[in-house]
């Protein structure tokens, strides 16, 4: 089955071409970094415009790339939530006229899943059930995946998410958006022992996250070093990354454990991060456990994973109706 996903649930135009959920034909990602850098995060109403302007182009050079034409193509998958409203309706309507158009199905996806899902692009995937840490911008949680589209939320972020708090920490200390890429950049020259910022729920019982309060230690550390802060900004980049790091790594081979599972994967924007990465197989050997890694392309935004979730909801029988929805926020998992 050849399913061309589309994804504008945020700042990226995504369209890929996927055959049978996971031998990814084309992926095409158009990011808006550069539009919204100046503003130092996304603007919505920039961010739909852009959207508009970009996906027929981007459309056809994944179908391009991945030489198929109109009538090989057998379903459409589209991000349907959560995101932002106006960014979502781009690609959802989009989706909805071509797929009428076409005369083939079109299946609704939620993000969440997507992002969980994209390990399946990668050879070697993990078999059911694994834990998974979905660390993105907008969501930190960790689930139980029993299947491609059962997945039990085992504990979330209560404030900030991981992807965020990167985010918002890098524009205190000026240094732009997105800020996750760049404090990780930043992060290889610095000593992450050398200032130790607060494991916020680190000796919690389950599988809630916050970070709100490791955000609020850098800033209280820019506050109280007003003159040296500027020179130690790899040291306060590298320990901050080690807190969310140590964080992150921990509550996921706990819930390994107590789950039973033997397989863990990572998903998400932030999954990206090589000091995360690293962490994560490491813990994970120690504890005989494999993680699961997608390549970095496939954890940020992107469309193969919503053709990889559509193809196994359009297995099941589903497809959108005429009258449905786009949707900005729901909780993920049962
Ligand atoms: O999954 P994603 O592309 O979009 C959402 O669904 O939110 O995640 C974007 C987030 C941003 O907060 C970005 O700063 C973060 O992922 N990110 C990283 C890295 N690359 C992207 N965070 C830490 N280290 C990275 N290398
Ligand atoms: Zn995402």
């Amino acid at each position: 089955m050849i399913v061309l996903g589309i994804e504008t649930s945020c700042d990226e135009t995504a369209a890929a071409i996927v055959e049978d959920g996971n031998k990814v034909l084309s992926s095409v990602v158009a990011s808006q970094v550069k539009l919204h850098h100046a503003y130092g995060g996304v603007v919505p109403e920039l961010a739909s415009r852009k959207h508009m302007e970009v996906i027929d182009h981007v459309v056809e050079e994944a179908m391009h790339e991945a030489g198929v034409h109109g009538r090989n193509l057998d379903a459409i998958a589209v991000t349907r939530g959560p995101g932002l409203i106006g960014a979502l309706l781009v690609g959802f309507n989009f989706a909805k006229g071509m797929a009428y158009a076409m005369g083939v199905p079109c299946v609704g996806i939620n993000h969440l899943e997507a992002h969980l899902n994209a390990i399946f692009l990668e050879a070697d995937p993990p078999p059911f059930p694994f834990v998974g840490l979905l660390v993105s911008g907008g969501h930190t949680g960790i689930y139980h995946v029993t299947s491609h589209t059962d997945m039990a939320l085992l504990g979330q972020t209560r404030d900030d998410a991981a992807g965020e708090a990167f985010d918002k920490v890098a524009k205190m200390l000026n240094l732009g958006y997105p800020g996750g890429v760049i404090l990780s950049e930043m992060s290889r020259q610095g000593d992450p022992a050398k200032i130790r910022f607060p494991r916020p729920f680190l000796d919690k019982e389950g599988f809630d996250f916050s970070f709100s309060g490791l955000k609020t230690a850098v800033r209280r550390h820019i506050e109280t070093h007003p003159d040296t802060y500027k020179s130690q900004l790899s040291d306060i980049a590298a320990g901050f990354q080690e807190a969310v790091t140590d964080v992150l790594c921990h509550k996921i081979i706990t819930a390994a454990k107590q789950r039973h599972c033997s397989h863990l994967v990572l998903a998400g924007g932030v999954a990206a991060n090589q000091r995360l990465r690293e962490r994560v197989r490491e813990e994970a050997q120690k504890s005989g456990f494999k993680a699961c890694l997608p390549s970095p392309v496939y954890c940020g935004d992107n469309a193969a994973m919503i053709a990889a979730s559509g193809y196994h909801h359009l297995m099941a029988g589903e497809s959108l109706g005429f009258m449905d929805d786009v949707y900005s926020r729901v909780r993920y998992g049962s």
